[in-house]
């Protein structure tokens, strides 16, 4: 048997998708700049599914930030990691300007956000302390517990009951620290954690919250700060993490927590120590980016009159939009199997509205899920055109829209 024989099958994660190599379900190219609208397959289409929140993908001073900085620091500076030769003041300053505007002691970055909350997760949890981990979370969380090399214990998806059941029983026979491990916004299906619940009960049972706000991050609450914020429990998340690759267009994580446990995690997070520090560029159009977001509140009011308009077109024709409290606007739609999910998505994009989905495992079996990300530069017309699409669809695939899915988070 040879190492490779695997790759000449359709097994594997996403081997049903890899073997068809399709480039419109697998792999889309999409052959334009993100923004409100982009070609596909030749066709302007009007652009659902990138986490562009606020717009600022196409954002002109971004740009002109990032074109001066390419000739000032070209591309690779800086060269080596943090610890050794890539550190500069302006990734220090970044750091402090992220953690003004958390509210937090301290703040650490990082070139991913997949390697952030893998190397925050790693560096904090070692094999005497135990992660509570919510059942749904993103995959970079999973990795980061099994790095860690920590106990674990998985509760049912926000629910409080179930997760206070594990605290009891971690703490009947307790060695090490407690670690609860959530996201903020649930990016796929776009429903909040319930953080005033979490934190009563980490108080209760003496444990600690790390929320990975991936969606919420320059999105929830009154100035972006996340969903801590927007439920006024902000200050009792232990370890805040967010990315730089959704409502700030860009790339890299942000860890943010009380200086000495940043400096812990800067010391000890393996994906940081061992690799090339954000490049400068970064640095830069992060610094105008932040700043963008402390002042500009009209993008985020844009994008929740979006995100309402969008929903209550959607819910009109009959389609399930779930009801959620964050902009993402998820869209179920029952299917007898997967063809004809495809069949919609196919119609859908030849109508010039650009659509992905999702299927089981992600969601119960039968349903397909359309994500659908409302953004600050999306405009009415955009909104009409689309709710317009689904109605054909609806009308010319004689759609089932009851999914029959009411006590179903979604
Ligand atoms: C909840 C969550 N955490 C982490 C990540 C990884 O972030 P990045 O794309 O910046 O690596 C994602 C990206 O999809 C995410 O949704």
């Amino acid at each position: 048997m040879d190492i490779f024989d695997k790759c000449n099958t359709d097994g594997g994660y996403f081997g049903y998708f890899r073997s068809r190599d399709d480039h419109f379900f697998s792999r889309p190219i999409l052959d334009s700049l993100p923004g409100r609208t982009m070609v596909f397959n030749g066709k302007e289409c009007i652009q659902w599914s990138i986490n562009n929140y606020l717009g600022l993908a196409e954002n002109e001073e971004i740009k002109a930030v990032a074109v001066e900085m390419a000739k000032k620091y070209k591309t690779s500076a800086p060269m080596g990691s943090r610890m050794m030769t890539g550190n500069t003041q302006r990734h220090i300053e970044l750091e402090k300007a992220l953690a003004d505007f958390l509210e937090k002691e301290a703040a650490i970055l990082f070139n991913y956000g997949y390697l952030g909350v893998i190397g925050t997760l790693q560096a904090l949890v070692d094999s005497n302390d135990t992660i509570l981990i919510d059942k749904l979370v993103h995959a970079s969380m999973l990795d980061g517990m099994i790095l860690s090399q920590g106990k674990f214990r998985v509760f049912r998806h926000n629910d409080m009951n179930s997760l206070e059941s594990h605290l009891k029983r971690v703490n009947r026979d307790r060695k090490g620290g407690v670690l609860i491990v959530t996201e903020g916004v649930f990016g796929m299906q776009g429903d909040l954690a319930d953080l005033p619940g979490i934190c009563a009960l980490k108080e209760k049972y003496d444990a600690r919250l790390y929320v990975d706000d991936a969606h919420g991050f320059g999105v929830m609450g009154e100035k972006g700060q996340g969903v801590g914020s927007f439920y006024g429990v902000h200050n009792k998340i232990d370890i805040y993490f967010g990315t730089f690759a959704k409502a700030f267009a860009a790339i890299g994580g942000v860890s943010a927590s009380d200086k000495k446990v940043c400096e812990w995690i800067l010391y000890n997070a393996r994906t940081q120590v061992f690799a090339k520090s954000l490049p400068l560029v970064y640095v830069e159009v992060l610094l105008k980016t932040l700043e963008i977001i402390r002042n500009d509140t009209e993008r985020r009011k844009k994008m929740w009159a979006n995100s309402k308009k969008l929903k209550a077109g959607l819910r009109d024709l009959g389609y399930h939009v779930g009801d959620v409290l964050s902009p993402i606007t998820p869209v179920y739609v029952p299917i007898g199997d997967v063809q004809l999910g495809m069949q919609i998505i196919t119609k859908m994009r030849e109508l010039g509205v650009f659509i992905t989905g999702v299927i089981y495992p992600v969601i119960p079996k039968g349903l397909v899920l359309f994500r659908m990300i409302p953004t600050a530069s999306h405009t009415d017309e955009d909104i009409q055109t689309t709710v317009n699409a689904f109605r054909k669809v609806r009308d010319e695939l004689n759609l089932n829209l009851d999914t029959g899915i009411s006590a179903f988070s979604g």
